[in-house]
């Protein structure tokens, strides 16, 4: 007997998939841009890949996010896989923002879906999108100058920025979480939280972890190496342990979940008050 030794991903989503994206327009939009040139101009010489990432198959692709195919099949596949409609839910996600956020970072922004929304909302703001592939971000790149959108692009490691602290109004994730390992997605929220101004939020959109607790297929299916230990755990308590407060999660459309948190504001430090004996004058109060 001869075992197959394909993923279910091959055996059954590769077909269904390939049934409804136009398999040409995607070769055609794949032999149109030089990933050579292109990748050597985004891509930061001195970042070296983690092996969670290098060494997974991301929903079933060899290489997973550093290749092209990935890149090209990205936004064809994502918009059938984030019901009931993927900008619906990236706007429902949005919609959770309470401030008017001057800078924003968006980490893991991919093809830049959700930080092109977030630059149509907030026309004002510097909006930044940082990726570990360059291959993602050259199709980021190419969405926002379609839109005439002034977003600017980095190749780099969410959990290790290299950007400065205490400069953002808001750094936001949109299925991240579930592509990380947990050690990773806290790390992840630690260094937002570093980035983040006092008072400034964070926002993750990812899947609804009670609901995906209970599909373990899925994993085999998409091949999601991490998706299992992310529906383990519970992002509202990562915040909270991070140290962001006012921690809210709201279930989207039922499966799917964003998390919002603010940094405090640091306490002013009392300056040192000599204060005279003299009843007049409240404690804490320094005399004019
Ligand atoms: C499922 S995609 C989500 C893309 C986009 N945020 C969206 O909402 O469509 C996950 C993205 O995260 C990126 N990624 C994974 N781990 C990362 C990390 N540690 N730092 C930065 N990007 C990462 C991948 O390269 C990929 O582009």
């Amino acid at each position: 007997m001869t075992v197959r030794t394909d993923t279910l991903w091959e055996q059954f989503l590769k077909p269904i998939v390939g049934s409804f994206i136009d398999g040409e327009e995607i070769n055609d939009l794949q032999t149109s841009i030089d990933w050579e040139t292109e990748s050597d101009r985004i891509a930061n010489p001195n970042l070296e890949y983690p092996d969670y990432y290098r060494s997974q198959n991301f929903h079933g692709i060899q290489g997973g996010y550093l290749t092209s195919s990935a890149a090209v099949t990205y936004d064809p596949i994502t918009r059938y896989f984030v019901p009931p409609h993927e900008t619906w839910v990236r706007e429902d996600a949005i919609k959770q923002i309470k401030g008017n956020p001057q800078r924003i970072l968006d980490l893991g922004c991919g093809t830049g879906s959700t930080t092109v929304l977030l630059q149509e909302t907030f026309p004002n703001a510097e909006v930044i999108g940082l990726d570990l592939s360059p291959y993602m971000l050259i199709m980021a790149e190419r969405k926002a100058k379609e839109k005439q959108l002034p977003i600017r692009w980095y190749h780099g490691k969410a959990e290790e920025t290299g950007l400065d602290g205490d400069t953002f109004d808001l750094v936001t994730a949109s299925l991240l979480f579930h592509e990380t390992p947990v050690e990773i997605s806290k790390a992840i929220l630690r260094e937002s939280f570093r980035l983040l101004k006092g008072g400034g939020e964070f926002l993750l959109l990812d899947g609804n972890q009670d609901t995906l607790r209970d599909s373990e297929w899925l994993t085999n299916i998409f091949e999601e190496p991490y998706i299992q230990d992310y529906a383990k755990g519970n992002v509202e308590s990562w915040l909270e342990t991070t140290g962001f407060v006012a921690t809210e999660t709201e279930i989207v459309w039922g499966i799917h979940q964003v998390n919002w948190g603010r940094k405090p504001q640091p306490v002013a430090k009392s300056s040192p008050v000599t204060v005279e004996e003299n009843d007049d004058i409240p404690y804490g109060v320094a005399p004019a």
